[in-house]
C-alpha cells in the first residue's frame, strides 16, 4: 500500500535526521520543504528571493509558494508508491491545502497515511540548532557538539560542511514561536482524524529511530 508519512515537530527535534534514515531503509523520496525552498534560494531564482524574505526572520513563507513546490514534488513519478514530509504541511491553511493534493493524486485509493509528531522540550533545541552542520553535496546532518568530529568536513564526501543561516539564536527562537502559533496545532487536527503517532524525540537518534520503525513496520 502506498505510504504516506508526515513529520511535525519543532525546529531541531531531528525530523531530517530521522526521514533521511527512514528514506533510505524504506526507498521513500524525502521531501523537505526546508531543503527545496533553500535550493530555490541557492539557485537566484524569484521565488528563492521571496523564501529567502521569510527564512530569515523565522516566518513561513507564502503557502502559493510551498504548495505549489509540494504539490508538483508529489505528483512526480518517483513518489507513485509513498513518500515522507518533512516540514509540510505547517499551518492549518496548508493542511487544507494537502487535502486538496491527496484528493488529486490519490483519488479514493487507499493509502497507509501517518502523521509522526516529534514531542521534546524547547529547552535543549537551540543548543542542537547553533551546533548542527550539513554537508552541502550529500544532504547528511551533523552535530559539532555530540558528534565528536574532528573537523568540520563531511565523512563521506570528504567537503567542509556548512552552516544554515537561519541557525542563529535570534533566528531559531522566531522559528519556536512559528511554530507553536502556527503548526503545532495541526497535532489536534490530525489527532481527530486518529493518524498521529508520538514519537519521544528527547532520546538518542537509535532510540528514536527504534521507536520510528516500530509504528512504521506494524
Ligand atoms: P526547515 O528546514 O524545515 O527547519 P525546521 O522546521 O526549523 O526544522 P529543522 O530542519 O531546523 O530541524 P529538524 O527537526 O529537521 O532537526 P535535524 O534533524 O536537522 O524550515 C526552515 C524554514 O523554511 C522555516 O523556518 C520556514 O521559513 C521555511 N519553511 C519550511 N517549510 C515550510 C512550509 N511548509 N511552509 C512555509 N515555510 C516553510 O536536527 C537538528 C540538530 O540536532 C542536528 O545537529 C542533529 O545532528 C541533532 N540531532 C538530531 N536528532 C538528535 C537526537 N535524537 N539527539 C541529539 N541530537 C540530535
Ligand atoms: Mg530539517
Amino acid at each position: 500500500m502506498k505510504r504516506e508519512y508526515i513529520f511535525i515537530g519543532p525546529p531541531g527535534s531531528g525530523k531530517g535526521t530521522q526521514t533521511i534514515m527512514l528514506s533510505k531503509e524504506f526507498g521513500l523520496p524525502h521531501v523537505d520543504t526546508g531543503a527545496l525552498l533553500r535550493a530555490e534560494i541557492a539557485s537566484g531564482s524569484e521565488i528563492g528571493q521571496r523564501a529567502n524574505e521569510r527564512i530569515k526572520k523565522g516566518q513561513l513563507v507564502p503557502i502559493e509558494i510551498v504548495s505549489e513546490i509540494i504539490k508538483n514534488r508529489l505528483k512526480s513519478k518517483d513518489c507513485q508508491n509513498g513518500f515522507i514530509l518533512d516540514g509540510y504541511p505547517r499551518s492549518i491553511e496548508q493542511a487544507q491545502a494537502l487535502d486538496a493534493i491527496f484528493k488529486e493524486i490519490d483519488g479514493s485509493n487507499s493509502v497507509d497515511r501517518k502523521v509522526f509528531y516529534f514531542n521534546i522540550a524547547e529547552d535543549s533545541l537551540i543548543e542542537r540548532l547553533i551546533n548542527r552542520r550539513t554537508c552541502p553535496k550529500c544532504g547528511s546532518i551533523f552535530n559539532l557538539k555530540t558528534m565528536n568530529l574532528d573537523k568540520p568536513i563531511c565523512p563521506y564526501c570528504n567537503v567542509e560542511l556548512s552552516q544554515r543561516k537561519d541557525d542563529t539564536v535570534d533566528v531559531a527562537k522566531a522559528r519556536f514561536e512559528t511554530y507553536f502559533k502556527e503548526t503545532h496545532p495541526l497535532i489536534d487536527l490530525y489527532s481527530k482524524r486518529n493518524l498521529v503517532y508520538t514519537i519521544d524525540a528527547d532520546k538518542d537518534i537509535e532510540t528514536v529511530y527504534e521507536q520510528l520503525k516500530r509504528v512504521v513496520e506494524q
